[in-house]
């Protein structure tokens, strides 16, 4: 396996921990309990050299200290959640969604951004589990979109989601909910940023 970073095993930490104690129902028990676990034995996938710098977006100066400040966070796994990611986004590569924008708003170019922090293009590139986070600007509507792995939110803000044709719903700072694979869904904000883990389970 790479060498994990002191920073990067913290983060990876913090997020078994909290999407663990957050995940609700037993699909997505089962896939996070899949992928922390995968996340911890080693992995002969073929690795690319990761980027020593990581480049953030204007959306992310905008609004990302303001919705990841640890502080905000009252329940202690957000928190250390938090910290642990603050102390990694410095070596983290943003950039914005590819392909198309079925249903987005007129915001969305602008006012989001992804990374990966684990999985292919991410600090540490594997292409079994993928962990990852949005950042949406204020009243900003994410396209509709499907992938064909299985994935598990983990909000750290308010903003509404929906899935499967569902009613948007606003699981809150700390909740989580799970997608099926190929199901179709979205993200929306209000009128504060929304920021949101997701974990996929690829392989
Ligand atoms: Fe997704």
């Amino acid at each position: 396996m790479q060498n994990r970073s002191a920073a990067l095993q913290a983060f990876v930490d913090a997020a078994e921990t909290a999407f663990r104690e957050r995940a609700r129902g037993d699909e997505s028990q089962r896939s996070v309990r899949c992928g922390f676990s995968a996340l911890r034995e080693p992995t002969d996938k073929p690795t690319s050299v990761p980027a020593s710098e990581g480049c953030r977006l204007p959306v992310c100066d905008e609004h990302l200290d303001q919705v990841i400040d640890p502080a905000h966070f009252p329940d202690g796994d957000l928190a250390a959640l938090a910290e642990t990611f603050r102390a990694l986004e410095p070596a983290l590569s943003w950039s914005k969604r590819k392909g198309t924008t079925p249903a987005a708003s007129d915001t969305f170019d602008q006012g989001h951004a992804n990374t990966l922090i684990i999985g292919p293009g991410g600090l540490e590139r594997r292409t079994d589990v993928w962990l990852g986070v949005s950042l949406l600007a204020p009243d900003v509507r994410y396209p509709d979109h499907t992938h064909p792995p299985e994935e598990t939110y983990l909000c750290m803000s308010r903003g509404e989601f929906t899935h499967g044709g569902s009613d948007w719903f606003e699981p809150g700072p700390g909740g989580s909910f799970y997608n099926s694979p190929g199901i179709m869904h979205a993200m929306r904000s209000g009128a504060e940023p929304l920021l949101a883990f997701w974990l996929l389970l690829a392989e």
